[in-house]
């Protein structure tokens, strides 16, 4: 299918399958046409007749069963990711998937097999992976200057009250599963691409701000030998909010990185004071103390690269086109995306909320 325009189909138009999903492969008019939508609301299946020229269902089953296509994306409510996916890779559909894949391994697991026993693609969505000052902040630690990455913390926080599907537990809902996913993507990716299973510790509160049953602040912790340090902070309680962000420590600096700009500061190990460890008691009641020779640099995203969701959806999006042409590997593999499943999975173990108030 090299070079051709994929004809897509979406499942759901809601705030994802519309608002992000559509309205991106609606301007990638070189690499995908939106050719169904599939959509439980009448109103919103009219929408897609007018404004996509789409072929419309209610019944997203039959848009499986009688649409061929080159790519579905399952922008479906949460609980149907898993049986939604499974059931487009098995009628021979490659799928993008939304976030969260789903909140058990075994059911990923049963993803990825799926995807495999057809030879289909199966991409997680997982677009926060693009945001360009995660990506830049990559870059500072890969070209070594802070040295090995010790701790990193993550924040995505806010307050807000809420009170929509997404708050209750039947619906897989919870500040865990619905915007974890976010910076839990990103914490594997600092915590060791390749790690598996980190040791997780993890407190999740369901608080008066949320008018379900669900968790809205959540504190996970991802630890393990020789491995850094990672903290992901989820709150909706956060009154003095900083914005999405990540502060890294590493051995000689550290970073600071939001969509604001990203800052970060080091010094070099080989040019700084010789010092020797002293075991008597301290000298002249003083701390030690030396001026670090600090290195400083700020960067700040080009205007083009801004623009929230929009940016992350062409980055993921062109990688897809590639991939389906047979040209280079997913940027955001499921083997990476399965260690946030299972952390997503330790911390429903360790933090059982009661069900609904
Ligand atoms: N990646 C991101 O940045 C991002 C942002 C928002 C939402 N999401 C994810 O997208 C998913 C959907 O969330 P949302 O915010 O778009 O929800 P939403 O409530 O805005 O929309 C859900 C849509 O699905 C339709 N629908 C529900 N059940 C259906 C069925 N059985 N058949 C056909 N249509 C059906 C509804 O009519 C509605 O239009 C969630 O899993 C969420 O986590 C991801």
């Amino acid at each position: 299918m090299a070079g051709k325009i994929l004809n897509v189909g979406i499942l759901g138009q809601g705030r994802s399958g519309y608002g992000i999903h559509s309205q991106w492969l609606r301007q990638a008019k070189r690499q995908y046409k939106i050719v169904a939508i599939a959509d439980e609301q009448p109103e919103r299946l009219e929408q897609a007749k007018q404004e996509f020229g789409a072929k419309v269902y209610q019944d997203y089953h039959k848009l499986l069963r009688e649409e061929k296509l080159d790519l579905v994306v399952n922008a479906l409510p949460t609980p149907a990711h898993p049986k939604g996916t499974i059931e487009a890779l098995n009628l021979g559909h490659n799928v993008v998937c939304e976030k969260p894949m789903a909140i058990k391994v075994a059911d990923f697991d049963k993803m990825v097999a799926t995807a495999k026993k057809n030879r289909k693609l199966f991409a997680p969505f997982q677009n926060s992976r693009f945001r360009p000052y995660f990506i830049k902040a990559q870059q500072i630690i890969a070209s070594g200057v802070i040295g090995k990455v010790l701790f990193a913390r993550i924040n995505y926080s806010g307050f807000a009250r809420r009170w929509d599907w997404q708050t209750l537990q039947k619906n897989w809902g919870g500040n865990l599963n619905n915007t974890g996913p976010h910076p839990l993507d990103q914490a594997v990716m600092l915590f060791g691409n390749g790690v598996k299973q980190p040791k997780v510790f993890s407190k999740m509160i369901s608080g008066p701000g949320t008018f379900g049953d669900a968790d809205d602040l959540d504190v996970v912790i991802l630890h393990g030998d020789g491995c850094p340090t990672v903290e992901v902070m989820v709150s909706s309680y956060q009154a003095y909010p900083s914005g999405d962000t990540i502060q890294i420590s590493g051995e000689y600096g550290g970073i600071t990185a939001g969509d604001a700009e990203v800052k970060w500061k080091y010094y070099n190990p080989r040019k700084a004071a010789k010092q020797s460890l002293n075991k008597s008691w301290a000298i002249n009641r003083q701390y030690p103390s030396e001026k670090i020779d600090w290195i400083e640099k700020t960067w700040k995203a080009p205007e083009t690269k801004i623009g929230g969701f929009n940016y992350m959806s062409k980055m993921f999006y062109s990688n897809v086109y590639d991939v389906l042409n047979g040209k280079g590997n997913l940027v955001v593999t499921p083997e990476q995306v399965r260690t946030q499943i299972y952390v997503i999975e330790q911390c429903h173990r360790q933090n059982r909320l009661p069900k609904s108030k």
